[in-house]
């Protein structure tokens, strides 16, 4: 019986119609800027998110990383929250590309808001302190549930930054899962930040690929010079890229929908079992993050016991696992899946001391 596979929307595989747009690309060097698939996408995507520039990169990672490479100097303070994938999740690169010194600030229910920041401050303009110069964001968060961010919440936040004369990133590598859970558009969503880090490679189901979106000069300078430094300098990449513009050209997106609603399929599940329950209550889009009571052992025991069920999820922590819906994941199989972590649960339970 083949794995339901639920550690990660990353795991999807290009479809078929998709493997065709690939093979039928047109492409060129897109070191010499001869790429025409790759300029399409990066005219498509910046335009979706109200943006005058975009660059194609391998990873979402990149960037993030870029971004924040572009927005400070060495000794340069950015602020985010401490489960944030670009301080949590990125090989410590904020420090170690950047220089970068990072406050990291907890808001009440693990997604920061205005009143965290402004009791936090900006740091005093005296040259004891390093100079607070970029917030960060992250929607959807992660770590915290897969949740969307509140407009108004960005947009206080936001505001704040801009007062205080910080840039604003936002980490959107899900923000598709984003749009499509708030109806709100990509430009929306977009709009108080000055770059954002989108990923092609999770929901939309291509193999790689993310952009950063920001204005013509930020990315046809120094976003350029350091994707080259960085190694992300890419040639014949318009097959890569070809792999986005058919997912935005046929429906991918929206079909997004489907894995939020699996997702809240697999929640009732989680609820209806004994000893594990859900991190963030229902999930709003495809994440859905259980916490294991230690009476059933550590989350990779529950992962293992799982497996055995025939159903991957991720441990991410001692007593937390990551179930994740995505487009390779029909609803049958979310099915079978809700019913396998129903009877892990009480199996684990049934034994326990
Ligand atoms: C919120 C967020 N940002 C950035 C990334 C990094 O993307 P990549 O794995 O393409 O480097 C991820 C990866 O899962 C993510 O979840």
């Amino acid at each position: 019986m083949p794995l339901i596979d639920l550690r990660s929307d990353t795991v999807t595989r290009p479809s078929a119609g998709m493997l065709a747009a690939m093979a039928r690309a047109e492409t060129g060097d897109d070191v010499f800027g001869e790429d025409p698939t790759v300029k399409r996408l990066e005219s498509m995507i910046a335009e979706r998110l109200g943006k005058e520039s975009a660059l194609f990169v391998p990873t979402g990672t990149m960037a993030n990383q870029i971004s924040v490479g572009c927005q400070t100097k060495p000794g340069d303070e950015l602020i985010c929250d401490p489960q944030a994938h670009v301080y949590m999740w990125e090989g410590g690169g904020l420090a170690r590309f950047w220089g970068v010194s990072t406050r990291t600030l907890s808001g009440p229910d693990g997604l920061l808001d205005l009143q965290t920041l402004t009791s936090a401050g900006v740091r005093p303009g005296d040259h004891h302190y390093a100079r607070s110069r970029l917030l960060s964001l992250e929607n959807t968060h992660n770590r915290s549930g897969g949740r969307v961010v509140p407009q108004d919440r960005v947009q206080a936040m936001c505001d704040w930054a801009k007062t205080n004369g910080l840039a604003r990133h936002l980490d959107g590598a899900r923000l598709w899962n984003a749009s499509v859970a708030s109806g709100l558009s990509l430009n929306q969503l977009a709009a108080p930040f000055d770059t954002i880090a989108i990923c092609f490679s999770k929901g939309l189901g291509c193999p790689m690929g993310s952009a950063i979106v920001g204005p013509k000069e930020l990315i046809e300078g120094d976003a350029h010079r350091l994707r080259k430094a960085m190694g992300g300098g890419m040639r014949q990449v318009g097959v890569v890229a070809a792999s986005a513009i058919f997912a935005l050209e046929h429906g991918y997106v929206e079909a997004l929908s489907s894995d939020h609603q699996h997702a809240k399929l697999l929640a009732k599940s989680v609820e209806s079992s004994p000893g594990i329950a859900l991190e963030f209550g229902e999930p709003e889009t495809n994440l859905v993050w259980i916490k294991i009571d230690p009476q059933l052992g550590s989350a990779r025991y529950f992962a293992t016991r799982l497996k055995e069920k025939g159903v991957l999820v991720a441990p991410l922590g001692e007593q937390v696992v990551r179930a994740c819906t995505h487009r390779d994941v029909n609803e049958s199989q979310i099915k079978q899946a809700a019913t396998a972590i129903e009877q892990t649960a009480e199996s684990i339970w049934r034994m326990a001391p």
